[in-house]
């Protein structure tokens, strides 16, 4: 198959051209040709362009091969040009060749034409691809060129010996120098020959040549470059070996001036070191304060248990010197009775002071007895007895108070009902006193899997920041001489004994609430619980023996325990207990803790060796909680001084009820 071939000629006279045609035809060449004989037409044909060859004749009327090949050399630079002449002579030859002609050939020799455009051919092609290689090669190496002088940070190639053999701009203008200034210096001891404080920086030491060494790459962030000027750039750096045929070849090291992430460090460490200090001083501070809030407190509460029982003592001393410095009063049994009705009720006082002071340190003990509580109950047990108060104030007053109930049923809880009833209590009475103009109080208990709710709220004054911050403090109050200031605290104390939490939200002029979070009671309580409930106390008069050194104390047991319908027998001692406890046969004892010689402790026990089922009441001062003896002792019941009848009555049929 012929091979195609366009062939623009250069000739005057047809039938060479056709001649030529004929050759190449024969040649194995599909020819396309076009002729033209003059300046303007081999213009106008190679700016069509698309030819493979150009063949031109030598002489003719109004041109020459010479004119032809300048016009080739400056339109077409890579079409070969072959010239084809019956008369050149050897000199026009030569001149020909040395203008770019490829090859030239006398028109009575044309079996050299075919092999000679196909050389031609085939050398043009070669020079088409180097020449596009070379093309590419160029992009590229600007195209590189462009992205290192971009580069943010120094690129500098080092070759096997450490001598630079690139730098770009970035690089050099980081280290003071001019790009070309580098090239052929040793880099070591060109930037890197000192360390920062100026000692010299030893070749063995200096991780950059150790990569020419070791082939490993190596990054350091602690060293200097020195610039041209002689000053030092912190710089960080990373060299990157190059290994060609199992050699290292050289060196790629990339760096950047660290200067301003160096003072961004310090900055960073020196405001650490500042922070860490105002931390240490805030910390000192904060114990400071808190040392001194708790002196406050300290102080605040002694004035306060000073001042109520200034108060109770100075009324208990009143009346007493009353009665004793006026023998008109001692003959009237009336006033005597009426100023030991005082007495009387001012020690219950103190001792109710005393009672909430203790709720609210008191820590709970193992051995106390819970038994499952409904909240609703309690609350509704507390109303009971609060709102007939506050209902007839509030008519007196035209203010009434609206009791709002949001209750879920069952709030089943596990708790003493008693002590739960003064906390609910002491929070009623705080919201009706806070409601002096009338208001809306809300009563709210839910539960969860968790914890069961109880809220109270009122729309009362509300509590200012201090007040709310300082309410649960005991004695704190403000108002004056109608509170205590014990109400909250005792509520806190028996709170936290419950494994519970109490909280406050209040808002001045709107109100307060006050919530109260207590553990819920779990199924294996409910059954323990049940099994614990207390019998009925026996309803029958017993023979009691009062052991008791003090001899009111004693005189005031026996009056109780007589007006209850039981039979009294006393000692002054444990040892005329144990003498008469020996004679005579008892139902219970009831024995102070106490007593000089034999304490109530050790005669406890020496009763309780003889017959353990002896029912006891141990009566203790308020070091101790009432409740079951434990201990050495094995007292029945343990009931603390002061205590009233009631309370005596109560334990009586609590230690009767048990056994
Ligand atoms: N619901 C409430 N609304 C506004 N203030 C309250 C409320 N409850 C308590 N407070 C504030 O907290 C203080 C302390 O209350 P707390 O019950 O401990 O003592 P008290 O009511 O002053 O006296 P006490 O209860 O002993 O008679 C109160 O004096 C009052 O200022
Ligand atoms: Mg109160």
């Amino acid at each position: 198959m012929d091979r195609p071939l366009r062939v623009l000629i250069v000739e005057d006279s047809e039938e060479d051209c056709l001649l030529l045609n004929d050759v190449l035809a024969r040649g194995g060449y599909g020819v396309t040709y076009r002729r033209v004989e003059t300046a303007e037409g081999v213009k106008a044909a190679l700016a069509e362009g698309n030819w493979d060859i150009v063949i031109s004749d030598h002489r003719m009327p109004q041109f020459n091969s010479l004119a032809a090949l300048k016009l080739c050399k400056e339109l077409a630079s890579n079409l070969p040009f072959i010239v084809v002449s019956g008369s050149i002579g050897e000199e026009l030859a030569v001149s020909a060749m040395k203008a770019g002609a490829h090859d030239y050939i006398m028109k009575d020799n044309l079996a050299r034409l075919v092999p000679a455009v196909t050389r031609e051919l085939r050398e043009a092609e070669s020079r088409r691809q180097r020449q596009s290689a070379e093309q590419a090669l160029e992009q590229w190496r600007r195209r590189t060129e462009s992205i290192l002088d971009a580069a943010g940070e120094g690129i500098c190639g080092l070759d096997a010996q450490g001598v630079i053999n690139f730098i770009n701009p970035r690089g050099a203008k980081l280290v003071g120098w001019e790009a070309g200034e580098l090239i052929g210096k040793p880099l070591h001891e060109t930037l890197h020959h000192s360390r920062e404080d100026r000692t010299p920086f030893l070749k063995q030491d200096c991780s950059l040549c150790a990569s020419l060494r070791d082939g490993l790459a190596h990054w350091m962030d602690d060293e200097v470059f020195w610039r041209k000027d002689g000053k030092a750039v912190p710089v960080e750096y990373t060299c990157m070996p190059i290994q060609k045929d199992n050699n290292i070849a050289g060196a790629v090291l990339t760096f950047q001036d660290i200067t301003e992430r160096k003072e961004a460090d310090n900055a960073l460490r020196e405001s650490n070191r500042r922070l860490e200090r105002s931390l240490t001083e805030l910390h000192q501070t904060q114990q400071q304060i808190a040392e001194q809030e708790r002196l406050h407190a300290l102080g605040r509460m002694a004035g306060g248990v000073a001042r109520d029982f200034n108060g109770t003592l100075s009324k208990i001393l009143g009346f007493t010197e009353l009665i004793l410095t006026s023998p008109e009063k001692l003959g009237s049994p009336e006033a005597v009775r009426d100023h030991l009705r005082m007495i009387s009720a001012a020690a219950r006082e103190g001792s109710q002071v005393v009672h909430r002071l203790y709720e609210f340190h008191r820590p709970r003990r193992d051995t106390e007895q819970f038994k499952i509580v409904d909240l609703n109950t309690i609350i509704e047990r507390s109303l009971l007895l609060a709102e007939p108060k506050w209902r007839q104030e509030g008519q007196t007053r035209d203010t009434p108070i609206e009791v709002r109930r949001e209750m879920q049923p069952k709030v089943l809880v596990f708790a003493d009902e008693a002590e739960l009833q003064e906390v609910v209590t002491n929070l009623l009475s705080n919201a009706v006193e806070a409601m002096a103009r009338g208001g809306i109080l809300t009563v709210r208990t839910s539960q969860d899997e968790n914890r069961a709710t109880l809220e109270i709220s009122d729309t009362g004054e509300g509590m200012t920041e201090e007040v709310r911050h300082r309410c649960f403090e005991p004695f704190f109050t403000t108002k004056g001489d109608c509170g205590t200031g014990l109400g909250l605290a005792s509520a806190y104390g028996i709170i936290q004994r419950h494994r519970g939490e109490i909280q406050v939200r209040s808002e001045v002029g709107k109100g307060s609430t006050f919530a109260i979070q207590l553990p819920i009671c779990s199924g294996q309580q409910k059954q323990s619980s049940h099994q614990g409930t207390l019998a009925a106390p026996k309803d029958h008069p017993l023979r009691v023996l009062v052991v008791e050194d003090e001899p009111m104390v004693r005189e005031m047991e026996v009056e109780y325990l007589i007006s209850d319908g039981h039979v009294v027998e006393t000692a002054g001692d444990g040892s005329e207990g144990l003498r008469k406890f020996r004679a005579s046969k008892f139902d219970l004892l009831l024995i102070d803790r106490a007593m000089p010689e034999i304490n109530g402790d050790q005669l406890t026990e020496t009763i309780k060796k003889i017959n353990p089922d002896m029912p006891v009441i141990l009566v203790t001062g308020f070091t101790e909680r009432p409740g079951n003896g434990h201990g050495p002792h094995r007292a029945n019941l343990i009931l603390s001084k002061p205590f009233c009848h009631a309370t005596l009555r109560k334990a009586v049929g609590q230690v009767m009820a048990a056994i």
